[in-house]
């Protein structure tokens, strides 16, 4: 037991440590360790297990939002331990994607990490179930990757785990390696904590659907946990690649919830075709997007759709009618395309307007009573 201690201390790093210098002095000592690699976390969720506390996990690929503090919320309430890792996964990119610019934000997500710590200590004070964050996990490639290099290939050589036909449908028919990527890089997550139970949002619904599976079919000992999307006061779902939107993507991409919020509404007040549902949909998609392509390059931002989809909640089977006792999932996803010209003093975003944004978007269209 002391050898697997002293292996925790030598191998985790203190949030300080890590902190730039000027962050560090500012901040409490830190509430929480960071580890590096496979041994320390698995160190401390063996300490933890001795000492029968429980561990809820909120796996990320950092760039901390409002979000992610809400899944950590919602671990807090029903586990001792919080766990979080930080790893951006290079085999949920395909060889096109933007790994290299994908928002990298590590002493602004610890510092997120820190003030939700104090949040959750004070709501301690009142209550003894308010849990902690115990632990970032914040790996390197090699750690995650210890025999091949990653690959992002879609005939690429490696351990992986595939979750078929689900990771084929809507999000996976454009990114044909991105749910093998998350499966494989959870289920390692999920071998090396050990958590109690895991926490995703529902933002993301079909890598939900996949997890789910995936721990259902492999038995994996843990209990999912989906919570529901956190958005702007207008609608707007949180996501890292808000960032790169600027006000005008922004403004038009919120076209995303109202046409969600059309099919949602066609469904609330009794129809339940697919014609119906997701002609409500498409319509308001279609005609912002003739609006703006009405307009000349400096003042619009154009989008395509990817598709709108009606499916089923378990298997994302496309639906041609919903059982209203059964419900549906309604789901979307917008290419914003990259501003054509920008005007000065415009604020275009992160990377000044040039990259493309995907957004996506669902609902959840509920069993009728
Ligand atoms: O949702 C995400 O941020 C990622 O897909 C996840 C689950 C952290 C796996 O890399």
């Amino acid at each position: 037991m002391s050898r697997l201690v002293n292996s925790v201390k030598s191998f985790s790093t203190t949030a300080s440590s890590l902190l730039s210098d000027a962050t560090a002095a500012s901040v409490r000592p830190p509430s929480f360790k960071v580890c590096r690699d496979v041994p320390s976390i698995r160190g401390l969720r063996r300490q933890l297990l001795q000492k029968e506390r429980t561990v809820g996990f909120v796996p990320t690929m950092g760039a901390i939002h409002e979000g992610h503090l809400s899944l950590i919320r919602a671990a807090a309430r029903e586990n001792t331990d919080i766990f979080v890792s930080i790893f951006v996964n290079p085999t949920q990119f395909g060889v096109t994607e933007d790994l290299s610019s994908y928002p990298r934000t590590w002493d602004a997500d610890v510092e997120k990490l820190e003030k939700l710590n104090e949040e959750l200590e004070r709501l301690g004070e009142n209550s003894a179930s308010a849990g902690r964050i115990t632990a970032i996990f914040a790996p390197t490639s090699k750690a995650m990757y210890p025999c091949l290099p990653p690959s992002s290939e879609v005939d690429g050589h490696g351990s992986f785990v595939t979750i078929t036909p689900l990771s084929t449908k809507l999000e996976g028919a454009s990114r044909p390696v991105f749910f093998r990527g998350v499966a494989t890089v959870c289920m390692k997550l999920f071998n090396i904590t050990t958590p109690d139970r895991v926490y995703f949002g529902q933002k993301d619904v079909q890598q939900t659907v996949v997890i789910k599976r995936m721990v259902k079919d492999f038995h994996i000992g843990t209990e999912v946990r989906i919570i529901e999307t956190t958005r702007e006061h207008d609608g707007l779902a949180l996501s890292s690649r808000n960032v790169y939107l600027g006000d005008r993507r922004r403004t038009v991409g919120l076209t995303i919830y109202k046409a969600l919020k059309a099919a949602e509404n066609a469904y609330l007040t009794g129809k339940t075709s697919r014609e119906d549902i997701l002609g409500a949909a498409q319509s308001v998609a279609q005609s912002v997007l003739a609006q703006q392509q009405g307009l000349s390059p400096s003042e619009r931002a154009l989008y395509e759709v990817d598709y709108i989809s009606l499916a089923d909640p378990d298997t994302l089977d496309e639906l041609e009618t919903v059982e209203p006792t059964k419900g549906a999932v309604l789901s979307t996803a917008f290419k914003m395309a990259p501003l054509e010209e920008t005007n000065a003093g415009e604020d275009c975003g992160l990377g000044d307007g040039k990259v493309p944004v995907r957004l996506i978007d669902n609902l959840i269209l509920h069993p009728r009573a």
